[in-house]
């Protein structure tokens, strides 16, 4: 049986890699990582040599999905392994707790959920909304925001506010409150615009939400692996988000959290086996329903996968074995390279702010006197990977770095910007 699975580890990631090069890498395991010379430019190349990702791109789209190091493939890979061997069932049981330890909140708060889109599903379907009630949303919404909103827009005649972020954290805050009205009952934003990656002032829109007695729920696509994230601090009442974004997770993993105190607030639409309080039966007559489980398990229900929660178990080692502080510094710093070159070039229309505490990972902008799909359509020829923002009749361009991005990538595309 060993032997078979060698032979599998061996062959299957050959598959799925391109072979070789996963072959000569895989030897770099986690514990490989050097304490020493930490912060140098060698040792980030040498990071980037913990991933699949192919040396002839130039991957700056983390903010659609972050590519998994081999650890988190392999541990995945492995987990599926060993569910099959011996057939077990389970094995996602605990993540839950890793995750709530990650994010600052308490374990009972975490549901499990496939991506982001399922959490704000979650959110916006159990809340009591009726019609002429207001939500306060923001015009930079992805349409895992959008279209949950709108569609219970339709649905219940619920009507939505909408705002545009401004510059500064104060003034998105004041623009934020000016939509509340004695009708508003929810405030439901991003944490980090996926358009141009402005990080919202959330501590300070939770703190306005309560004074109001509004619901906030916060998008969290771009949060957890981006900023150090603690949920008591930010005070929201939900913050939904994925592992496969900026944790470099395996793809299809997602949590919800839900701050105990508003469980009453959010009914449990989508249940089932693990929703419940264990006192359900058919045998009485009428049959039984007990209760839901005391815990965000009331939100989520069934089978799922063991080998992709090790992974997001693995990518959370793998976060801390980089050292959480170091990661999201890395990150910072990426950002701020890559928005001082695109300034220097003055070519481009900025749209991402300047503002230290605002900016994030993520930038986006305009190249004067350029259509942004044409720029697109260049900068995929010569295989550099950026995202086009066509949401919301922006028509813009966004470029997101992570830890496995070098500068010499973004001076890749600046040069190409600067012959454009
Ligand atoms: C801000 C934001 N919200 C929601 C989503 C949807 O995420 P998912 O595909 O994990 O549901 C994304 C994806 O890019 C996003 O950027």
């Amino acid at each position: 049986m060993k032997q078979n699975r060698r032979a599998f580890l061996q062959s299957a990631p050959a598959l799925f890699l391109g072979g070789a090069f996963y072959h000569q890498t895989n030897k770099l395991q986690l514990h490989a990582l050097p304490e020493e010379g930490i912060d140098s430019a060698a040792y980030w190349k040498m990071l980037r040599k913990h991933f699949p990702l192919r040396n002839d791109l130039v991957y700056l789209n983390n903010g659609t999905m972050g590519p998994s190091p081999y650890y988190v493939i392999e541990q995945t890979q492995q987990g599926m392994l060993e569910a099959d061997e011996d057939a077990n069932y389970g094995g996602w049981e605990n993540t839950h707790q890793q995750l709530a330890a990650f994010i600052g909140a308490d374990e009972t708060e975490i549901a499990l959920t496939r991506n982001v889109t399922e959490g704000i599903n979650i959110i916006c379907n159990g809340l009591s909304l009726t019609k002429g009630d207001e939500v306060i949303i923001t015009t930079h919404e992805h349409g895992g925001n959008a279209f949950p909103w709108l569609n219970i827009a339709r649905n219940k005649g619920v009507i939505l506010r909408t705002f545009t972020p401004a510059p500064t954290a104060d003034e998105t805050l004041n623009r934020l409150e000016a939509c509340i009205s004695k009708r508003t009952k929810v405030i439901a934003v991003p944490h980090i615009l996926c358009t141009q990656g402005q990080i919202l002032p959330i501590k300070e829109i939770s703190a306005l939400g309560k004074r109001n007695q509004l619901f906030v729920f916060i998008d969290g696509a771009h949060g957890p692996g981006m900023v150090k994230l603690n949920m008591k601090e930010l005070g929201c009442d939900a913050y939904a988000t994925c592992c496969h974004k900026w944790m470099l997770g395996p793809k299809g993993t997602g949590f919800l959290y839900i701050n105990k105190n508003a469980f009453e607030k959010v009914q449990p639409i989508f249940v089932g086996a693990g929703s419940d309080n264990a006192k359900w039966t058919m045998a009485t007559q009428p049959p039984t329903m007990g209760d839901f489980a005391p815990s965000a398990h009331r939100y989520y229900a069934g089978t799922f996968n063991a080998g992709l929660y090790k992974g997001v178990i693995a990518a959370l080692q793998f976060i801390e074995s980089v050292g959480e502080e170091r990661w999201i510094k890395r990150i910072e710093t990426l950002g701020n390279y890559t928005q001082q070159q695109l300034l220097n070039t003055d070519k481009v229309e900025m749209l991402t702010p300047v503002e230290q505490k605002s900016r994030s990972g993520v930038i986006g902008f305009r190249i004067k006197g350029i259509n942004s799909t044409s720029f697109y359509e260049l900068a995929s020829k010569q295989r550099i990977r950026i995202r086009q923002v066509h949401e919301n009749g922006l028509n813009s361009l966004r470029v997101s770095t992570h830890i496995y991005n070098h500068t010499s990538e973004v001076d890749k595309l600046i040069e190409l910007i600067k012959k454009s």
